[in-house]
Parts: C-alpha cells; structure tokens; sequence
C-alpha cells in the first residue's frame, strides 16, 4: 500500500477510488519462479505490511534459499497457507497498487487440478502473464496456459521469460523463445504478446529497468501493467442490464434492481426488455436514496420506466437501439469442472447472468487435448474436459458471444440434485436451426382429442431394476384400461430397442440417451390422448425427473415396482443376473451399474408381498382418467 503522509485519508481513499483496476492471471509453476515474481510485484509495490516484511527477513535467514537475502516465494506461499486452512482454496487472489493503478491477480496453483482453477482465475482478468524459464523456453504448460486464456476471452498476453540470470542475459535467448510462443500463438485469439526478459529473482525488468539487459527496449512489466488497456465494457456496449429483481416495496414505486453488466444507462433512455421486446423508456435510476444522472457497468442501481411493462427476474433490459440477441440453442465451448461425468442428454441447471434455465448438451462436436491441441470426438465429460458441444436451452435467453461481451456469454451448468457447479461455459454463437423451425399452429388440439377419447392421455412411468416386473404389471393394467374403452400402449426396454433404440446400449450414456427418446415418444402420445406405460428400467433420478418436467403436472405418474435385488436375482426370468455375476453382461444394473430409486414416485408397488394381479388393481383403483 502506498503511504503518503502528506495527504489526508480522504484524499488517499478519494484517490483510490479514482484509480483504474487492472485484474490479471498468472501463469506458470513456483518451478518457473511465479511465487518469486508476485512476491517481488507485491513487495516492490509497497503492497507488504512492515511486519510481514520484518518477518519474511526472519524467514529468509532460517529457511530460504537466497543466502540471507529476501525469499519472495516463502511470502506468497505464506499467504496461501494462511488462508488455505481448513478450505481448499484453488484461486488466490491478491490486492496491490502504485500509484498509478489497482491491481487484483489471480494466482492459481499449477498442479493437476489446472484447469478448472485457471478458468475460475482467468474468467474476468484483462490480460495474462505467462511465465517461461528461459531454461526450458515453450513448453507444454506454456501451450497449455496459452489456450485456456484465449479460451477464456484474454487478449492481452505478458511473456515474462524469467531466470535471465541464468542464462547470462542473452538476448537470442529471449528472441528464440518469443519467436516459439508467436509461432504457436498464432491460431490463439490474442489481441497483444507483449515480451518481457526478467529476473524475478534479481529484480532484473520487474519494476526496475535492468542493467544487465540494455538491448531490451520494451517496458518493464510493472510498467506493462501499469499501461495496460483496461476492457472497456462501459463505452464499447450498449447497455446491458441483467433484472435481479424486481423491487416493489409499495404499489407506487417499481423498479427493476440488478448490477449493470456493459454499457451505461440515462434517465430518458429507451430500452428493450428482452426476450419480450417490450420497450419503455427510462424514468429515473436510484441508488438508495440518491437519484443518479447515469449508471454504468458494474454499478448495483434499481431502475424505474416511464411505463408498466413486464420484466422479472432473469429478463435483460438492452438499449432498444442497440439490443443483443435471443436464442435457446447454441454452439459453446464446455469446460467440465466436475468429478463426475457429464452426459448428452442430461437436464443440467444452466445460470446466465441472472437467468437460471433448463438446458441439456446435445452434441459434443470435439474435445481438445490442451497439451497437444489434437481434436477427439468424445461422448461424455470428463474433469477438466474442454470441448465444443452444442446446448439446448427449455427458454430463450439474451446473450452474445463470450469473445464479444464476457459477462452476456458466459454460463455455467449446474447438477440439479446437488446443486454444484459441473461446467464453465462460453457461447460461441446461437445456432439458427431453432430460430427457422417454427411451431405449426394446429386446429386439432390435446383438449380436442381428449374429448373425442373420453379420457384424458397420461403416462404411466413404470421404473424398477429388470425382472422386477415393470412389464407384468404394466401388461395387465393395459388390459383393463382396454375394458374400459381407455386407449392405451405399452413402450417396453426390451421392445423398443428392437427398432428406435437398436443402437443403443448400456453405458450411463446410451441410457440417458434412452430414456430421452421414449420421453419424447410418450409426449407424442399423450399428445394424441393416450395413456402410455413406460416400462424401463430408466435407472437415474435426474433422466426420470427430465421425463416428467416435459409432461403437464397431473400426466406424470411414476411408479415404482419395487423388488429388491436379491428377489428380482433369484427369479431371474431372463438368465441375465446369472450371466452378469459371471462378468458376462459388463454395466448390469444392481451389478455393476446403479439403480437410484425413487424418492417421491406416485405409487410404490412392493412385490415381495403381493402379486402382479393385486398390485395393478391396487393402481388402478386410484387412478383417474
Ligand atoms: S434402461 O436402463 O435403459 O432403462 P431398458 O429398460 O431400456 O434399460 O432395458 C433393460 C432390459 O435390457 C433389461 O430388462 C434386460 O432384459 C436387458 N439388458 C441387457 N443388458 C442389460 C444391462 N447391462 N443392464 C440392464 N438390463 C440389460
């Protein structure tokens, strides 16, 4: 922290505020002397209490590796370890200034877990240092680095080649490893590579020019930092205004509050509230009691119209002349950050801006090996995973495309059931084929054909481990409802992957992938006024509570035949459980794959006590048509 003597506080805290802040990433190993540079930064920028520094001189006499001179790694290790206890703390982030700017970086540790750390440092820092041993010059990690920061939407990069020193300060050092990393970078979306020759260890170019490179010319990398341009989302947008909520705290007053995400908003502006289209003009703009004149990108304001229009929650409020786009469907970039696996097909919560909707992945187009930058097709997510896919959203959201405007692309996809987050996303673009494919308006509507039936479609979702009698009972509940003029069909597993699912099989990700298509075939159905029962094994809770949030709320009944597994074994109608304990059917479900019971099916039917005969009447006297 600088100290100035000579000014009152408020004039330093008048200065601070008037400072611009600078957010960065750094990138590299302690190995390549990152520790060592964010301490010389944070100590050369006056940023260290005198304590602090009194006791890393301490440190460094009894444990450091300078010979008595002071260990800049052992104070940002330091600081790690201190706040590490008792939470894992993947991104360190540190405050520092000069006098010429706030500093936030982001420090992520470099071991294994990488990825998801670095995409949590990288996703809003301006610009990236990326650190080299000018030993080692361009090396895997470097590459690696290099993508997720223009992953991430960085244009600015620092080279810092650091350890000079230990290659006596040659210059065709430096020109070398800078001429490896543009000829890489080139496919990369950097607006800037800016080359730094330093010792982070001696000081040489960090904050101070070095003597012992004269050739160098350009900045040292304080002065870099200093310089840097800063992203500009106030002036190179039109507003973008998230709705977080809309406040009413008495029938005349309502506005809408949310933090402004890019752009700046007047009073007497126009506005569009998106995706309705709805357009107003802007009344006043408060914070707290104050009025302001105008609001800009990051500031938390509430915001009141000249009309009443519809907004809530997850609504974007745009300037109506220069308003962003809507779609449901998009291609994206997918950095899987979760230890278990995501799937095609799956419902994940996806949160943009302050719009939570249901989406699901429909296609993973590629996955990029970062230290190889090879392309794979791949079918499901693994940690650490970055891939292409395309997503498919149950609502259209505002958005634009994340190397545009990072706060309107960027997502993140949450698992529904334990509610952390699984996947870092970023548009790329909207696909086109759901804004062309218009839905037919029909004459012949559900209500129509209900009427004509005389009873309304409903699904009947039989789910339960095989040969737990899903299909028995199934079976004689459909010829009852025959009786009694109900029209009615059976989608058995072992049936319809004769035809529609021939080509799938038992991976977590063909089931998925399963149970989607009779979801969409029962829809059909119930569509048309039938009562369909489903008799699927359809093992997972998140694929059968996808099933019954694509039906009305009374046309989803789920039931549960409910037959341990030791009973379903020993009758073993089929011969499979036999053949799965032997290893011979691989992914058996209540053998080598699970079952997830239901936790608030309809009906629970219990076949230990009853037999299928008394089970189908015991539904069938509680169901209504
Ligand atoms: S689901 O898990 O995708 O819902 P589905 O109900 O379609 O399964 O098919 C289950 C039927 O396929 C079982 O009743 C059994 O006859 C047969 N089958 C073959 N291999 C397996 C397996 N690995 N796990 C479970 N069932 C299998």
């Amino acid at each position: 922290m600088s100290t100035q003597s000579n000014i009152t506080i408020e004039q330093f805290m008048q200065q601070q505020n008037d400072l611009d802040l600078l957010r960065f990433i750094t990138c590299g190993s302690v190995d390549d002397g990152k520790s060592t540079l964010i301490g010389r930064l944070l100590y050369e920028a006056k940023s260290i209490f005198d304590d602090q520094v009194a006791s890393l001189k301490q440190e460094s006499i009894a444990f450091g590796t300078q010979g008595g001179d002071i260990d800049f790694a052992l104070l940002v290790d330091g600081l790690a370890a201190e706040r590490e206890q008792g939470i894992t703390i993947d991104v360190a982030y540190r405050f520092f200034n000069t006098d010429k700017r706030k500093f936030i970086v982001a420090d992520t540790p470099g071991h294994e877990q990488y990825t998801r750390n670095m995409v949590t440092g990288a996703s809003n820092a301006d610009l990236s240092v990326i650190l080299i041993d000018a030993r080692k010059g361009v090396i895997e990690q470097t590459k690696r680095h290099a993508f997720i920061c223009s992953l991430l939407g960085i244009k600015q990069v620092v080279l810092a080649i650091n350890k000079m020193d230990l290659m006596d300060y040659q210059e065709d050092v430096f020109q070398q490893i800078h001429a490896d990393f543009v000829s890489f970078a080139s496919e990369l979306h950097f607006d800037t590579i800016t080359p730094i020759p330093v010792s982070a260890l001696k000081g040489d170019n960090v904050v101070s020019r070095s003597a012992n490179m004269t050739w160098f010319r350009g900045p040292t990398l304080m002065a870099m930092l200093e310089t840097a341009p800063i992203t500009d989302l106030a002036s190179d947008h039109g507003l973008r205004f998230p709705v977080q909520w809309v406040n009413r705290p008495h029938l005349d007053f309502r506005g809408f509050s949310g933090t402004v995400a890019a752009g700046t908003v007047k009073p007497g502006d126009e506005i569009r509230v998106l995706p309705s289209g709805a357009t107003a003009k802007v009344d006043e703009i408060v914070l707290f009691e104050e009025k302001l004149q105008q609001a800009q990108c990051g500031q938390a304001v509430t915001i009141t119209l000249d009309k009443e229009i519809d907004a809530s929650r997850g609504d974007m409020i745009v300037s109506a002349k220069d308003p962003c786009e809507v779609s449901d469907q998009f291609e994206v970039e997918l950095v899987w950050m979760a230890d278990d696996q995501g799937y095609i097909g799956r419902s994940y919560g996806l949160q943009i801006g302050t719009n939570w909707v249901n989406a699901q992945i429909t296609e993973i187009k590629h996955k990029t090996n970062i230290n190889t930058m090879e392309r794979s097709p791949a079918r499901t997510l693994e940690l650490n995973d970055i891939v292409v896919a395309k997503v498919s959203l149950d609502k259209p959201v505002a958005y634009e495309a994340y190397q545009q405007c990072r706060p309107l692309g960027a997502f993140i996809l949450v698992d529904r059931f334990s509610n952390a987050t699984v996947g870092a996303g970023m548009i790329n673009f909207a696909l086109r084929r759901a804004a062309n494919v218009h839905r037919q308006d029909l004459n012949i509507d559900k209500a129509a054909r209900n009427k004509l039936n005389g009873h309304q479609g409903k699904v009947l979702w039989f789910t339960g481990l095989s040969g737990s009698g899903k299909s028995t009972i199934a079976n004689i509940v459909e010829q009852k409802l025959h009786q009694q003029g109900i029209r009615t069909y059976i989608l058995d597993g072992d049936n319809v992957r004769h035809g529609l699912n021939k080509d799938l099989g038992f991976t977590e990700a063909d089931r998925i992938e399963n149970i989607r298509r009779i979801t969409e075939v029962a829809h059909l159905m119930v569509d048309a006024g039938i009562v369909v029962l489903t008799a699927f094994i359809s093992p997972f809770r998140a694929e059968r509570d996808m099933a019954r949030s694509r039906f009305d709320d009374d046309e989803f009944i789920e039931v549960f035949v409910d037959t341990p597994l030791e009973i379903a074994e020993q009758r073993d109608v089929k011969g499979l459980y036999k053949k799965a304990r032997k290893g011979e059917i691989p992914n058996f479900t209540g053998i080598s794959s699970p079952y997830e019971a239901p936790l608030a099916a309809e009906f629970s039917l219990s076949t230990a006590k009853s037999t299928p005969e008394q089970l189908a009447e015991q539904l069938l006297a509680q169901l209504e048509f």
